[in-house]
């Protein structure tokens, strides 16, 4: 998905949803990939939705916040969660390569990022989890790819112009599925 929105009217979106800072907010995915959203988590560095792989050593729900004045999200696990490496506050990052479609992940600012990828430039537009590169428009480019687990699915950012078969496009949102209230 593409959003051609002006600058000013992003940064204007950030600062408003910029709400419950300490707490941080859980994003949720839509798309077709289920009748409702699915909630992000993280595993072992990556972002996943579906549920937690068996495989990750480490594996939580996330939560998380937008960085005052910056465009860096900050993941952070439940205090009673199991992944020590959310400790050292990882930010999300995607690859932008041209061409690319490599997962969603996490690190941690002293860390080196996977070349092509940066954790800068993410803001929420109406809730909405966008990824702005200098002098570009906003773009939602996240997808989810089918894991060797039912129903659990890695999250990429689609830099490339075509995905593949099994990918599907998802949205990532701030938005609580109704599901969750019943
Ligand atoms: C993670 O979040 C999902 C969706 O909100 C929830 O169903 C699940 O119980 C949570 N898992 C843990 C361990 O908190
Ligand atoms: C942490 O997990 C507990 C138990 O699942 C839950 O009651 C609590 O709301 C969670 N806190 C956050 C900040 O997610
Ligand atoms: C980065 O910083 C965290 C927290 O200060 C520390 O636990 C981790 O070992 C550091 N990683 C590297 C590669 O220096
Ligand atoms: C972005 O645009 C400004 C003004 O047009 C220009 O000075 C700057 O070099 C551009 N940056 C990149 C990375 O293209
Ligand atoms: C499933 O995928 C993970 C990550 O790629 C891998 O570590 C694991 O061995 C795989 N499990 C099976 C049963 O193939």
């Amino acid at each position: 998905m593409y959003c051609k929105l002006p600058l000013l009217t992003a940064l204007a979106a950030c600062i408003t949803s910029v709400v419950s800072e300490d707490l941080g907010f859980p994003l949720f995915a839509y798309g077709k990939v289920a009748k409702s959203g699915l909630r992000l988590s993280y595993a072992d560095g990556l972002a996943y939705i579906g549920g937690f792989p068996s495989f990750a050593k480490e594996a939580v729900n996330i939560t998380l916040s937008l960085a005052e004045g910056d465009d860096k999200f900050v993941a952070k696990g439940n205090s009673t969660g199991t992944a020590p490496s959310l400790s050292s506050k990882p930010t999300m990052y995607v690859d932008v390569t041209e061409g690319a479609s490599n997962p969603v992940g996490f690190t941690t600012d002293n860390e080196t990022l996977p070349s092509g990828a940066t954790a800068v430039g993410f803001g929420l537009y109406g809730g909405w989890v966008f990824h702005k590169q200098q002098n570009s428009s906003l773009e939602m480019k996240f997808i989810a790819t089918p894991t060797n687990e039912t129903g659990i699915f890695l999250v990429k950012w689609n830099a490339a112009a075509t995905k593949a078969s099994d990918d599907i496009a998802i949205s990532l949102r701030t938005q609580v599925p109704v599901a969750l209230y019943e």
